[in-house]
């Protein structure tokens, strides 16, 4: 009756489910839109809040080694000089001459062209084919002004990373959190890059937000915690329920390593467009400590009270961004398949991350149903999200809910009126059980707490 098709999702096919239920939208779309930048409608905030919500349960919530923090993004502008960001944090830059005038980025294009980033030979532009300008390093630090006048000096950035908000606040951690390491700081929060090409949709925008931890280590002791946190992260991705392997964990080799990285990996996922980054792992030595105990002169190390030992330590930095999370567990739960002989499009979501968890739906606007429906919608809404939908066949009402991830839906009958039963299905087998009202809330709380793994072909 029912069986899940090739898995083959386009971003497109992605892009337009986005646009039709309302998970996002392009950023003053009104006006033209503004590139590579969007805002989160209704299920899209709600799909991206349970993204973060599962990262800071796993990741603060059930450790004792980790303590929170909401850094501003507005920060000294010495910060992004003790960081390198003031110089290093560039991609080169090259302009087509030809027809089109258009800015890429070199690395990718060289990629794109000759099979990798520092390929040697010509490339051209990928648009008109035109012939391309010398490269010259472009910084992606947007800079605005602070105070009401524009003049020099008072030139502040809107943060590239959420990581240096970590590194300035450590002495003030570790004053207050009585933590020695090894513990972590985790942040999430927006971050902002002139991207001189963005683009695969929320892939890479312009303004998107990061989940982060710095974990401060041992020196002796960084190259196992950075092994341990790759773990940590790929287990995290699979427990939501992103195939195995559709995930994979890449190793930088010496010439991509950033400024302040001795070794980095990355967990990167098969999007539409490839395997691409989903997060960093990377051991940052203790280069921003260092560097910021430099530029502050402020003393930034441990003293274990006990043995009087004083040492600067050392970073382990998982990374994530928040939008290309999200992005990839939609991709990931993306699926068509045919339903008697109908196709149906239905995001298989793990049921924590899905928006809405439960749709109660009365099966005719009449004879007390909607009444019914309404009642029992209410009496779970407090426990999990929930929907009350009335507005057309209840096909219909099915397929929206399909389209949303919504992993279960209620069904009031005629037999609810006789009885106070309603038929319970299930989004990804499609099968409907009995259950009764009173039970309803206790059973909807036992399958969300249960393990889920993707039914979708591996
Ligand atoms: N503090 C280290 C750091 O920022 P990064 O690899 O530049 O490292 C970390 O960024 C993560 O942030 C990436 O793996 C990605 O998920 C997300 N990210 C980075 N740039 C992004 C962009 N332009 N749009 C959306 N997400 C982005």
């Amino acid at each position: 009756m029912s069986g899940t098709t090739e898995d083959k999702v386009t971003l497109d096919e992605v892009v337009a489910l986005c646009k039709r239920r309302g998970f996002i939208f392009q950023s003053s779309e009104i006006y033209g839109g503004l590139g590579s930048t969007y805002d989160y409608g209704h299920y899209g905030v709600l799909l991206k809040n349970n993204v973060k919500a599962e990262w800071w349960r796993e990741v603060v919530q059930e450790r004792d080694d980790m303590v929170a923090l909401d850094a501003a993004i507005l920060m000294h502008p010495r910060v992004w000089e003790a960081s390198g960001h003031l110089e290093g944090f560039t991609d080169p830059l090259v302009q087509c001459l030809g027809k089109c005038k258009k800015r890429w980025r070199e690395d990718h294009v060289r990629e794109q062209q000759l099979g990798g980033e520092d390929a040697e030979g010509e490339i051209r532009c990928p648009e008109c084919g035109g012939e391309l300008s010398e490269p010259r390093q472009f910084n992606l630090m947007f800079e605005t002004h602070m105070g009401p006048t524009k003049e020099s000096g008072s030139e502040i950035y809107l943060r590239p990373e959420t990581a240096q908000g970590i590194f300035v606040n450590f002495k003030n951690v570790l004053q207050f959190a009585r933590k020695k390491p090894p513990f972590g700081i985790a942040q999430i929060g927006k971050a902002f890059r002139n991207e001189i090409t963005p683009g695969n949709f929320i892939f890479r925008t312009r303004e998107f937000e990061q989940m982060e931890i710095e974990f401060f280590v041992t020196p002796d002791d960084a190259p196992e915690w950075h092994k341990r946190w790759m773990d940590e992260r790929m287990r995290w991705y699979t427990e939501l329920g992103i195939r195995e392997d559709h995930l994979r964990l890449r190793e930088h080799g010496p010439d991509e390593l950033s400024h302040y990285s001795s070794a980095t990996s990355d967990i990167e996922y098969l999007f539409p467009m490839g395997f691409s980054e989903l997060e960093g792992i990377a051991n940052r030595g203790d280069f921003d400590l260092r560097q910021h105990a430099k530029f502050s002169g402020e003393k930034l190390e441990y003293v274990d009270s006990a043995s009087g030992d004083r040492y600067v330590p050392h970073v382990i930095e998982p990374s994530a961004g928040a939008d290309r999370a999200m992005l990839a567990f939609m991709v990931d739960a993306y699926d068509r398949e045919e339903v008697e002989g109908r196709e149906r499009v239905v995001l298989r979501l793990h049921p924590r991350l899905a928006p809405v968890k439960v749709a109660v739906l009365p099966l005719v606007n009449k004879d007390g149903q909607p009444e019914k429906a309404r009642e029992i919608y209410e009496a779970l809404r407090g426990r999990m999200p929930a929907e009350y939908d009335t507005g057309g066949s209840i096909g219909k009402r099915y397929r929206r809910q399909d389209e949303i991830g919504t992993p279960w839906g209620v069904t009031v009958d005629h037999q609810t009126m006789e009885d106070d039963t309603v038929t319970l299905r299930d989004r990804d087998s499609l099968e409907q059980t009995r259950i009764a009202v009173a039970e309803l809330a206790g059973e909807l709380e036992r399958r969300l707490a249960e393990p889920w793994s993707s039914p979708k072909p591996r």
